[in-house]
């Protein structure tokens, strides 16, 4: 007991530290400290916790960058899997204020700016990257994809060119990348073609699947995740699968909806009155479209980028009142993320940060994977192949070597 310490103990510089980020996040000095703690307990950064036997058979050090962070989906998931971030790029600056609080950093900006050569060596290259069509002038030149760099003529102009240079300068061995499950269809399968032509060409095996996070929060949310594994560092086929839908249940809606949500988010009769005329003029049509209202024993509909227009798609039904939007506490809920993290955007620009976000749960689940397959790399190499320093040193420092 007598070493317990009260903030008011603690240096003048952490004091100062505390009080500047808890003014800047209008956070009492009380919330500020105990999300820093529980940031800290539950990110398990074994540079932030005090040094404990890292479960083995779970995780290896490894290093990755973070491209179209948004709010940083993908580095929750794979700091609590042991990874260490190297590198960031979002440019919206909503998205970037979000990751500064979540993370203390700021991401770099525009991808199509940043040279290559300025992203530090790194295992697993994850990204949320958008989906845009390729121009059907270079995609006819499709038969050159087979050659080296001919992925350019067919991608030139769009964020995956970006991306896949960076992959061809950079040679990262792990590709984790997500996206909307219409990849595949978008473009009259020609977006799909495209990408998977270009990581072929690039020299990666070449796993993928489209996975609902149904199974981890409630919410109907199909994703498709890409693997890959570069040819250069895994000769063979490695033996990567996905994962199993995890045993345990997902909470329920009900128990991630907030008790007392604000009123100002029940719809008003104006807005009420017109989703249903809508919805009734689209069912006359023989059209699906319109409101749809939540049970809250069951699951919602996806959540969208567009969730801040009218809320139409996830309403919660309210005894005796109009129903009401998802606050945007419910829908980090919704996502996964926790409660810890602090809410830094307004309401609009955080429905956005959501409806955009991928669950990080199942980037845990499918990192997972990754790890185990990077487990058995080494392990059937017998030395450490991870191009970096770090991987290597940390491996050798936790005995995987010896595995
Ligand atoms: C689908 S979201 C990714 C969301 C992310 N996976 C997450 O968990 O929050 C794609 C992101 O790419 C960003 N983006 C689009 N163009 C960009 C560019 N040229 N440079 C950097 N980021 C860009 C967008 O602002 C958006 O946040």
């Amino acid at each position: 007991m007598g070493d317990q310490i009260l903030a008011r103990n603690a240096p003048q510089s952490l004091q100062e530290w505390i009080e500047n980020e808890r003014l800047q996040y209008r956070m009492s000095q009380r919330e500020f400290i105990l999300s820093v703690l529980k940031r800290v307990s539950e990110s398990a950064q074994p540079w932030l916790l005090p040094p404990a036997e890292p479960p083995l058979a779970e995780r290896i050090p490894f290093k990755f960058i973070d491209l179209f962070a948004g709010i940083g989906g993908f580095r929750i998931a794979l700091e609590k899997l042991g990874g260490k971030c190297v590198f960031t790029s979002e440019w919206d600056k909503y998205c970037q204020r979000t990751y500064r609080a979540w993370f203390g950093e700021t991401p770099h900006g525009d991808i199509r700016k940043i040279k290559p050569s300025e992203i530090p060596d790194h295992d697993i290259l994850a990204a949320g990257f958008p989906c845009q069509p390729f121009s059907i002038a270079g995609v006819s030149k499709k038969n050159s994809l087979g050659r080296a760099h001919g992925f350019r003529d067919a991608t030139q102009g769009t964020l995956f060119f970006n991306l896949a240079t960076i992959i061809e300068i950079r040679r990262p061995p792990v590709l984790f990348l997500e996206n909307v499950k219409n990849l595949q269809s978008h473009d009259g399968g020609r977006t799909w073609k495209v990408i998977l032509d270009t990581l072929e060409s690039l020299d990666y095996w070449v796993f993928h699947k489209v996975i609902d996070a149904s199974a981890w929060v409630p919410q109907h949310r199909e994703r498709i995740y890409i693997v890959c594994f570069d040819r250069k560092t895994f000769s063979d086929k490695p033996p990567f699968t996905f994962p199993s839908p995890p045993e345990e249940a997902p909470p329920k809606l009900r128990e991630i909806l907030e008790e007392c949500p604000d009123p100002g988010y029940t719809l008003t009769d104006h807005l009420w009155n017109y989703l249903q005329a809508y919805a009734e003029r689209h069912r006359a049509k023989g059209n699906g479209f319109g409101f749809s209202l939540a049970d809250p024993d069951g699951i919602t509909r996806t959540l969208s980028a567009r969730y801040y227009k009218d809320g139409s798609e996830i309403l919660i039904p309210q005894r005796g009142q109009n129903p009401r939007r998802l606050t945007p506490r419910e829908c980090a809920r919704l996502m996964g993320f926790g409660d810890h993290l602090p809410l830094v955007v307004s309401d609009t620009q955080a429905y956005r940060q959501f409806g955009n976000a991928v669950v990080p749960k199942v980037v845990e689940a499918v990192g997972r994977q990754i790890v185990q397959t990077l487990r058995w790399h080494l392990a059937a190499d017998g030395t450490c192949l991870l191009k970096n320093t770090f991987a290597k040193a940390e491996a050798n420092h936790n005995g995987i070597t010896n595995l």
